[in-house]
């Protein structure tokens, strides 16, 4: 058997192969609103379920420091190669439970990650490392939206395979993002907010990309990553190969999957919030 979207192995290295950092206006956003009431220089960033470090890279250049922090030490050794800044640093560790300083932070971030989290105790975590007037800012986006203008339909290619043809695999947490877009009430429920809290999903991303990302793209979630623990590499590779051939079909079906231009489109959703100055 060979596929070569098995070339890389590893969830960790191909996660970090197909997965982009969140687009510098949506990090602009969460800067500006954290700047309304606390002075620059921004002290320290937190960075949970910081994965490969995709948040991290383009958190850094705002705070004077940025920690990291992820349970997988693949994702942490993948984080540290990406993040070389001095002002970043990587800690194994869960969100729930960073070991960082009380009241140490301006910003607790989590990038596709807090519906992961045991979410209260993430809260509670969060409020006690975040300052005074200091921000919980959660976000992520939905499905890639492959666009092109001879295939209207690639987007219902990618729903198909994430809602019918690899429906029994997908984890609830992966819904709460890619069909939720964490609208449950749950991820409402944060006890230490002193303001309304802000909710975003104005900002999107295009990449230039190919047939061959997308399915790389898709070879990355959680649910694939199932389907290929429980039924083998055989029948994963039959799925990878056929999601490419009807994309490659809605192409026209004339090029090779990395030879086609597409745009690879995200839509991003953002909700923050605000330390109240009494705790
Ligand atoms: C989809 S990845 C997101 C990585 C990165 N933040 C990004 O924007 O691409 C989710 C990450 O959450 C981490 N994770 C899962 N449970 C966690 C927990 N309880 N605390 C902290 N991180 C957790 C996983 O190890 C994984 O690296």
């Amino acid at each position: 058997m060979s596929f070569r979207y098995f070339e890389v192995t590893g969830h960790a290295a191909v996660y970090n192969k197909f997965r982009h950092s969140p687009p510098e206006h949506l990090i602009a956003k969460i800067v500006n609103y954290v700047k309304e009431k606390v002075p620059p220089p921004l002290g320290t960033a937190v960075d949970v379920g910081c994965g490969g470090g995709q948040s991290t890279l383009v958190l850094s250049p705002h705070f004077q420091h940025v920690v990291g922090v992820d349970p997988s030490a693949a994702q942490i050794e993948a984080a540290r190669k990406r993040n070389t800044a001095a002002n970043v640093s990587f800690r194994v560790g869960g969100a729930e439970q960073t070991g960082l300083e009380e009241r140490s932070a301006q910003l607790v971030a989590a990038s596709q990650a807090c519906h992961w989290f045991h979410l209260p105790r993430f809260y509670a975590e969060a409020g006690r490392v975040l300052a005074p007037s200091g921000v919980l800012a959660m976000y992520g986006y939905t499905l890639p939206l492959p666009t092109h203008p001879g295939a209207p339909c690639l987007g219902d290619v990618v729903e198909k395979y994430y809602k019918e043809v690899l429906c029994d695999y997908v984890p609830p947490e992966s819904k709460n993002v890619y069909l939720g877009r964490y609208t449950d009430e749950e991820f409402y429920k944060i006890p230490f907010i002193e303001e309304p809290l802000v909710r975003d999903e104005s900002t999107f991303v295009e990449f230039p990309g190919s047939v061959a990302d997308v399915v790389g793209y898709v070879s990355t979630w959680s649910a694939f990553q199932n389907y290929r623990k429980q039924e083998g590499d055989k029948k994963s590779c039959e799925i990878l190969q056929s999601f490419e051939k009807e994309l490659t079909d809605a192409l026209g079906g004339q090029n090779a999957p990395e030879d086609v231009s597409l745009k690879i489109r995200y839509n991003y959703f953002l909700i923050m919030g605000r330390k109240s100055t009494k705790m």
